[in-house]
């Protein structure tokens, strides 16, 4: 008998073939995104549950299957599950790292470039038609050549977002939570999904916490939400930053003190900010709605038909591995 998924989305066709081609596969085909009630009905009888980073895969969600034996997420955040109770009953977990670092590195770079450049903001005035034509000092934005990058977490994507700053002429600082130091981060703590090689490849220099945020002209966060991550950028290191400082989150909102992100902006204590993610998707917080130097995406930063497919077929093998008896590829 084959064994039983549920799958909470959509997947390229490809990929969901090759699903079925062993498994019996239940897609939940709902208007909105399935909550902790809908995942608990339909999990009684699957062996694998293949989700995405909005499906709340908690402790009470995962007593519902009890034959679970593994937890697909499609994305390389896996804060939407509560591992330790996978653990606990044995279910594996796994994400999917690597497919989309180069993806949402781009994208972090459209960011910096968007806000740098205020394209965003320059585009929203044109189609008001406010445009009067050129002027000498019209919509000035910052250079980046010359400035420092500084880069919080300096994992897989963090290294990749490096990676590109010699292009535009950027140096690049890189540091961990409070309390990282070098050693530590090139260990890959408090650095999100690093390898413990990258660091020394992306020829930045670690600073302290505290030292990348008086120093950086371009601050981009690239950790994890966990305990330790939950409103680092606060009100205090938002007073830390330059007052010329860009900020740019692709990685969880939660990393942001949402609130005091909009006081700094109000009070001119940053300069701007550039969001993919936020503390309530898809609620953003009403000020930054309101505000002209902040660019809003909707969690785009790994949204290109490639990326979308590779973490769609990563997931797909990892369970089709675990219900075969091995490994899984990408485990947590
Ligand atoms: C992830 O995979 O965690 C990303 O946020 C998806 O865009």
């Amino acid at each position: 008998m084959k064994p039983h998924v549920l799958l909470t989305r959509r997947i390229p066709s490809a990929v969901l073939s090759r699903l079925e081609s062993s498994c019996e596969v239940e897609r939940y085909d709902g208007a909105q995104a399935p909550g902790a009630d809908e995942l608990k009905q339909r999990l009684p009888g699957k062996q694998a549950l293949i989700c995405v980073l909005t499906d709340p895969v908690t402790s009470d969600v995962l007593s519902a299957g009890s034959e679970l034996k593994i937890v697909a997420n499609i994305a390389v955040g896996y804060d939407n599950i509560d591992v330790a109770a996978a653990r606990a009953r044995g279910i594996v977990v796994t994400n999917t790292p690597d497919v989309l670092t180069e993806s949402v590195a781009e994208f972090t770079w459209g960011l910096i470039l968007g806000l740098a450049r205020r394209i965003s903001e320059g585009e929203r005035l044109l189609r008001r038609g406010e445009w009067k034509g050129w002027a000498l000092d019209f919509l000035l934005g910052m250079e980046l050549r010359g400035k420092q990058l500084g880069i919080i977490g300096a994992g897989r994507i963090g290294q990749a977002v490096a990676a590109r700053a010699p292009a535009f002429g950027m140096s690049v600082v890189f540091a961990g939570k409070p309390g990282a130091t070098p050693a530590r981060l090139a260990r890959g703590e408090h650095a999100g999904s690093a390898r413990s090689e990258e660091p020394a490849r992306a020829k930045a220099t670690f600073v302290s916490f505290d030292q990348l945020l008086i120093s950086s002209d371009v601050i981009s966060l690239h950790v994890p939400a966990t305990a330790g991550t939950r409103h680092l950028i606060d009100r205090k290191a938002l007073a830390r930053m330059k007052r010329s400082a860009l900020l740019i989150n692709t990685a969880r909102g939660a990393v942001v003190d949402e609130a005091a992100l909009a006081w700094a902006l109000g009070e001119r204590l940053i300069a701007g900010a550039a969001l993919d993610v936020y503390e309530r998707e898809p609620a953003v917080h009403p000020d930054l709605l309101a505000m002209e130097n902040v660019i809003l995406a909707p969690h785009l930063g790994s949204a290109t038909r490639e990326t979308r497919t590779a973490m769609a077929d990563l997931a797909v093998e990892n369970v089709l591995a675990v219900l075969a008896g091995r490994p899984a590829v990408t485990p947590v």
